[in-house]
């Protein structure tokens, strides 16, 4: 196994990755905040079989957090992050500061409209902002050719998409299917957040999320199927739903009638942890 490289600088990245593009290897990059888990590893594991090399980000965005105690309790395990992304063959790892990120007198801020407005954007206001603007600076900084994001966060995805397309930036976004726990509940950084009893419920919104696919799939009503799953998630003891919606794949608009291709988001907490998850209308699995 090689030694992986942790980098800090901009100016170390772009040092070390000059030979790299003067040899014409392929760079692959993964953005992650870190507190890594088998979904990160699944985004490394594909850039590592598409790229000859791969490059993981690991920084704790502070502008893309619309809660304070979020930011706060965010888990930061440096260490076993580094290990992990050794030990799944990753070259380098780059943690910059948030100084090195956002130095003193930093003024430019990258929006993405429409696609924004909704779901995650409706109820995290600033979110997306914090996120295409972090999400352009280290698509700049690493220059890869390819980028990888998880379908967990299926808005964030085509909200990605939508930057590059928009602002020309020649990378290729590269989705990754997303990775769950045996009975369902999908990976996330947050599920430590958990206590015993909530860790129970949780893989409930999976299943819910896949009725609500199945039932728009099989000819229902989207908005009734959807305020029908709302009602569930209560009964199982989620104690808030942010939003479950039936969109179509493009632009997220809600479907208004039954589909048989689409996808259902949501979002919904246990105590102060809040979940998020989607599914595939046309797929059993999502
Ligand atoms: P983070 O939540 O750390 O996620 C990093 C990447 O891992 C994202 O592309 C996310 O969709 C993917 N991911 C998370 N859980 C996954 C799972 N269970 N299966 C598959 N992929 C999964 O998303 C962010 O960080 C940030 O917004 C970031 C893009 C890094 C910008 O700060």
């Amino acid at each position: 196994m090689n030694k992986i490289q942790t980098v800090k600088t901009v100016s170390e990245l772009r040092r070390l990755t000059a030979p790299w593009r003067k040899e014409g290897r392929r760079i692959g990059f993964v953005p992650t905040m870190g507190a890594l888990h088998a979904g990160h590893m699944s985004l490394i594991d594909e850039a590592r079989a598409q790229c000859d090399k791969v490059i993981v980000s690991v920084f704790v965005n502070p502008t893309q957090f619309d809660r304070p105690d979020d930011l706060k309790r965010y888990p930061r395990p440096v260490e076993q992050d580094i290990a992990l992304c050794e030990k799944h063959g990753a070259d380098m790892v780059f943690i910059p500061s948030e100084q090195e990120v956002y130095p003193n007198g930093y003024r430019t801020i990258v929006h993405v409209d429409d696609i924004t407005s909704r779901w995650e954007g409706a109820h995290r206001k600033g979110h997306f902002d914090g996120v295409t603007t972090v999400v352009a600076k280290l698509l700049m900084i690493v220059l890869p050719d390819a980028a990888f994001f998880g379908e967990k966060d299926y808005q964030q995805l085509l909200v990605v998409k939508a930057l590059t397309e928009d602002l020309n930036i020649p990378t290729r976004i590269t989705p990754v299917k997303t990775m769950r726990e045996a009975d369902g509940l999908a990976l996330s950084s947050r599920n430590v957040h958990l206590n015993a009893e909530q860790r129970k419920t949780a893989p409930g919104f999976h299943k819910i999320l896949q009725d609500v696919a199945s039932r728009i799939k099989g000819g229902e009503s989207p908005s009734h199927v959807i305020a029908h799953a709302i009602g569930q998630m209560r009964e199982i003891g989620f104690d808030r739903v942010d939003y479950i919606a039936a969109c179509n794949e493009y632009d997220l608009a809600p479907l208004t009638a039954p589909a048989s291709k689409g996808r259902v988001l949501g979002a919904a907490w246990l105590g102060t942890t809040r979940l998020i998850d989607n599914v595939a209308i046309e797929a059993v699995e999502g």
